[in-house]
């Protein structure tokens, strides 16, 4: 439910009925306004197709607006424009109604298949900031797209597979498999990751059983495959732990890296060749396809076998395509993955429709993610220059958080700090990469993003406890609150009214836009009407007793919103801030 939403019908048929039929189902043209509620405009646009002044078109349509207790009143100002103020009755019955739901006016939609790519990280491998915001936005996504009814499917496309496994498996054995230098893996991979790499770069011998090794590997060899799995298993203990601190939702079984498609890449090329979409050049298997030029007009290939014979990140990806239509039933696929790798995919996509793999019903998006940046507006690392260590970020998130709220609530026990700390250092690692736009760039400032105020998770985190207080101070659970009637009065109230009964439509809007920052601007909204009305509005002292349960009831209401919001971003609400 919203504004726009509720309207929208109830104008459009006041043109319709003043107008004509030919008027059926015009669109009011429905915008904010400073003087009302809301205001609409369509009557300048329809006064030149009906030939009359706009303001005489407007007055018409002022008279076959519903007069049944919807609008306070309505008023025709300056050219035409027809401001609206909604009758008081009007909000508390829709306010009042999306209390006592418990979906807090979230519609269900109809069940779509939707699989998410994102998270994607690499095995022996750092994860990177990259990596750190495709899992937040991919996760806020899935849980945002499952509360609106979908079926979601995610899909860690892990990078598990390629020629560096030769390496890196010649190095565990050297290293030894039991050895502090393997379980490196677990905790700073880019060390075992660098060991491997200098050993390969220093010892001829080496570098050759690698090569062998990465043969024996693609050959479906048994010991080397078991030493593979290893590897893959080190890793994935170190991915669980970021993401076990980062509290996201995805889980081994979520797992489908590069590896698993293996089987089906071959039958790729064959196919993609016979049915002449592919074709060789220079020795490698290529796709060419019409808009894809590079420099001077010379076609960009996507290259699906080399000319040693090797599959690449495009075959592979072609698979996950195929996989996700076929066997997954998607309508609608989505790829989390960084901006950079939008000409790929959109190869990859471009080859599959070709080839019948990805039927025009099946919609596919890049949701694209913008580049973290450091303090120098280049791609964030540590202060000695060394690429940054995530967990190490996420730990030092915590230990900011903490130095905050010791300073801001000295007087919590040593053991609710402890506790609160991780929600909010992690929280505003998650809201600083969700609240911008998922595209754009962003400089990473652990000091702003922990900040109390301003538009950081910490502050809405600390809005949403705020209201826990008010309820403590009550002795009294927001539970009661749910069922009691809301009767707006005072400006700061029928504000903070109007502003909740947007929740609906605003996560509606992020399911179909991919766009969670929408959801974080509308919370952020709401923590401010909140605070505006709570200054203006005494709830617990409030005299008249009905006013004082309507008010506890705004409050339990705006609290579940808040609640609710931030568990679709993925964030957590601690009890006392
Ligand atoms: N592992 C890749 C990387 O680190 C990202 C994979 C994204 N997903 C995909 N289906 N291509 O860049």
């Amino acid at each position: 439910m919203s504004l726009q939403s509720e309207l929208f019908p109830l104008v459009s048929s006041a043109i319709e009925a003043a107008l004509g039929p030919e008027h059926a189902g015009a669109d009011p043209v429905l915008r904010p306004s400073q003087f009302a509620d809301i205001q609409v405009n369509a009557a300048l646009a329809l006064a030149k197709r009906v030939g009359k002044p706009p303001r005489e078109v407007a007055a018409q349509i002022v008279e076959h607006l519903p007069t049944d207790g919807v609008f306070g009143q309505v008023e025709i100002s300056g050219p035409g424009f027809i401001n609206l103020t909604l009758a008081d009755g009007w909000i508390n019955d829709r306010v009042s109604a999306m209390a006592a739901d418990d979906r807090h006016g979230v519609p269900v939609q109809p069940a779509q298949q939707i699989p998410i790519d994102y998270s994607a990280p690499n095995v022996a491998k750092e994860m990177h900031v990259g990596h750190l915001r495709t899992t937040v936005v991919g996760d806020a996504l899935a849980r945002t797209l499952e509360h609106l009814g979908h079926h979601v499917v995610r899909q860690n496309h892990i990078g598990d597979w390629g020629t560096p496994f030769g390496m890196l498996i010649e190095h565990l054995l050297a290293v030894g498999e039991d050895s502090d230098e393997a379980r490196l893996l677990e905790s700073d991979p880019n060390a075992f990751y660098q060991g491997a790499r200098a050993r390969f770069d220093s010892d001829e011998e080496f570098a050759t059983r690698s090569r062998t090794r990465v043969v024996s590997l693609q050959a479906g060899d048994a010991d080397t495959l078991r030493l593979w799995t290893e590897l893959v298993e080190l890793s994935k203990r170190y991915f669980n732990r970021i993401y076990g601190a980062l509290g996201v939702t995805l889980t081994d079984a979520d797992l489908a890296g590069e590896s698993t498609y293996n089987d089906e890449l071959a039958a790729i090329c064959d196919e993609l060749e016979a049915a002449g979409i592919a074709t060789m050049s220079d020795g490698a298997l290529c796709v060419f396809l019409d808009g894809y030029t590079g420099r001077e007009g010379k076609p960009v290939p996507l290259i699906i076998r080399k000319s040693d014979g090797g599959y690449g990140y495009g075959t592979t990806d072609l698979a996950t395509v195929r996989h996700r239509v076929e066997h997954l039933g998607a309508d609608r696929i989505l790829y989390v993955v960084g901006a950079p790798q939008s000409l790929h995919l959109n190869m990859v996509w471009a080859t599959a429709r070709k080839a019948g793999w990805l039927p025009e019903s099946v919609e596919v998006v890049h949701v694209q993610i913008g580049n973290v940046l450091g303090p120098d507006r280049k791609i964030l690392r540590t202060r000695s220059g060394a690429p940054l260590r995530l967990m190490a970020l996420l730990d030092e998130s915590v230990a900011t958080a903490r130095a905050v709220i010791d300073e801001a609530r000295p007087d919590l026990p040593e053991e609710t700090r402890a506790v609160i700390a991780p929600q909010i250092g992690i929280g505003a690692v998650k809201y600083a990469d969700l609240s911008v736009a998922h595209d754009s760039e962003y400089v990473f400032d652990l000091g702003r993003m922990t900040s109390l105020t301003g538009n950081t998770g910490p502050y809405l985190q600390y809005a949403a406890a705020r209201v826990r207080s008010i309820f403590r101070a009550a002795d009294a659970g927001p539970e009661q609150s749910r069922t009691s009637q809301i009767v707006v009065s005072e400006a700061a109230e029928r504000a903070l009214a109007l502003e909740l009964i947007e929740f609906g439509e605003v996560v509606a809007q992020v399911g179909e836009s991919l766009e969670p920052h929408r959801l974080c601007g509308y919370l952020f909204q709401l923590a401010q009407s909140f605070s505006a009305f709570y200054e203006h509005c005494p709830v617990l002292k409030a005299a008249d007793p009905a006013v004082r349960q309507s008010r506890l009831a705004l409050c339990a209401l705006t609290l579940d919103v808040l609640v609710t919001g931030l568990d679709l971003l993925g964030i957590e609400s601690p009890e006392v801030m």
